[in-house]
């Protein structure tokens, strides 16, 4: 019989390809979103209800009504930069919220939680070192400390509640549906690879390069770009493990490819993708940007058997740049 998945966010980004997989997988999505930034148009779910991570007593009658035997939890704020400037949004929804959550999980007696963590946990990690689990959690925004925050708390949850949860490290979501249905629509947008399309675009005047000078092999910062289908089938991958090993416990893990690409390959595959040229402004580096962040993806591919497929960077900015056409 299929099993039921709470998927609370699920009208957003990484929610929405997580549906998609979720339901090809022979799972039954049901939502939960307060489309403060999801949107109507990319729930996949069988069922959607409308409600806010806040209202304990909703989630309650959710996970009773719909028998729920898993969650996936990707609600929150996102934007490490907005969150040093309002830093009280950030804890409020992100942290008290999964607190409403996780009580509402106790009073239905659901078990199963999968965990929109971060590779903002890692903090300003200096060399070219790939990132693994076993690091100490070290955000420098309140953004990546509400993220760790939650881990801390599941890993007492575990303990105490008898709770089986994975935490997922993403590192830089980016891509889009290969068939179009769904992809990036955040506003504002901050990550890179839909801003360099702006520019291709002409939605934007220019991309700018924070940083020329850092100690990568073209002098800018290089991240680990995932294809977001990848973290969807991740998500599957993980609430399959929650539901085999049925014993309480924490993992921490990263979805990331284990390669990085920089700011510039980044630029140069857009050009090249889309056949359009646009204005690159070099700028000063911004405060708090690592050189490089790469996941060591090794545990993921141990515990879960999961590796990503399509996080090469030309397909992932192909399926966004067609995303983006067709949409935006
Ligand atoms: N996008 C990335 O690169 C990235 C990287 C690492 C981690 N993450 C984490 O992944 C998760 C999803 O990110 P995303 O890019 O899909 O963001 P998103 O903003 O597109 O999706 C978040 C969803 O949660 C919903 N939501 C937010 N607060 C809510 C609340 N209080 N009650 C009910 N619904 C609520 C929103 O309406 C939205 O549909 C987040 O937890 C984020 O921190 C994202």
């Amino acid at each position: 019989m299929s099993k039921n998945i709470l998927v609370v966010g699920g009208a957003g980004y990484i929610g929405s390809h997580t549906t998609l997989a979720l339901a090809q997988a022979g799972y039954r999505p049901v939502i939960y979103d307060n489309f403060s930034t999801g949107h109507r148009d990319a729930c996949f779910g069988d069922v959607l209800v409308e409600g806010d991570l806040a209202d304990t007593a909703k989630l309650v009658q959710t996970l009773q009504e719909h028998s729920i035997d898993s969650v996936i939890h990707f609600a929150a704020l996102i934007e490490a930069g907005a969150s040093v400037h309002a830093p009280v949004p950030y804890f409020q929804n992100n942290v008290a919220g999964t607190l409403s959550l996780l009580e509402a999980m106790n009073t239905a007696g659901v078990k199963r939680l999968v965990f929109s963590s971060t590779a903002a946990v890692y903090g300003n990690v200096d060399g070219a070192a790939l990132l693994s689990e076993d690091l100490p959690r070290a955000p420098i925004n309140p953004y990546g400390d509400s993220k760790a925050m939650v881990e801390t708390i599941l890993e007492r949850c575990a303990e105490a509640y008898g709770l089986q949860t994975i935490a997922l490290r993403y590192f830089n979501a980016s891509g889009a549906d290969a068939q179009g249905r769904t992809g990036e629509r955040h506003d504002p947008e901050t990550h890179l690879i839909p801003l360099v399309i702006q520019a291709a675009r002409g939605q934007r005047d220019l991309i700018k390069v924070n940083g020329t000078d850092y100690a990568t092999p073209d002098g800018t910062c290089v991240r680990d770009y995932i294809h977001v289908s990848d973290l969807a089938s991740g998500h599957v991958a993980a609430v399959t493990w929650l539901q085999k090993h049925d014993c309480a416990g924490k993992q921490a893990i990263n979805l990331g490819t284990g390669t990085g690409a920089s700011v510039r390959e980044v630029i140069d595959a857009v050009r090249r993708i889309s056949g359009k040229s646009f204005v690159v402004e070099e700028a000063p580096r911004r405060e708090g940007d690592p050189a490089t962040l790469v996941a060591d993806a090794q545990r993921a591919h141990d515990i879960l058997g999961w590796s990503a497929q399509h996080s090469d960077l030309d397909t992932i900015i192909r399926d966004a740049w067609r995303y983006a056409e067709a949409h935006l």
